[in-house]
């Protein structure tokens, strides 16, 4: 179990980028807070595997509906990072498993 930061400091609507060691070397991902939903997801697009980040901790359309990629824009839906739109469509990136305990966001791996 690994604890990530608490809830209050990643705003709703918005993502924060982390990175965690594993046992197969630095995790890259990002946790996203949209109302009563936190996911997290491993830092990488399905279609070339960069970094889809297109600032530090933005993930996000500017309307928050959904996660983007900066590099060729391929669009996620936030509740299963399953990709609708671009070069990878029909894929979808990993899904982590995040979740709040005692107000702080924690990784179960
Ligand atoms: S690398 Fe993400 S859409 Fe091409």
């Amino acid at each position: 179990m690994t604890r990530l930061c608490a809830l209050d400091e990643i705003p709703d609507g918005a993502t924060r980028a982390f990175t965690v060691a594993t046992a197969d070397g630095p995790l890259d991902l990002f946790v996203l807070r949209r109302g009563a939903l936190i996911a997290a997801y491993e830092n990488t697009c399905p279609h070339l595997g960069t970094p889809l980040d297109w600032a530090p901790d933005r993930f996000l359309s500017e309307d928050a509906s959904h996660i983007v990629c900066a590099t060729h824009g391929a669009r996620f839906r936030l509740e299963d990072g399953h990709c609708y739109f671009g070069p990878c469509a029909g894929e979808a990136l990993r899904a982590l498993p995040a979740r709040l305990e005692d107000g702080a966001v924690v990784l179960a791996i």
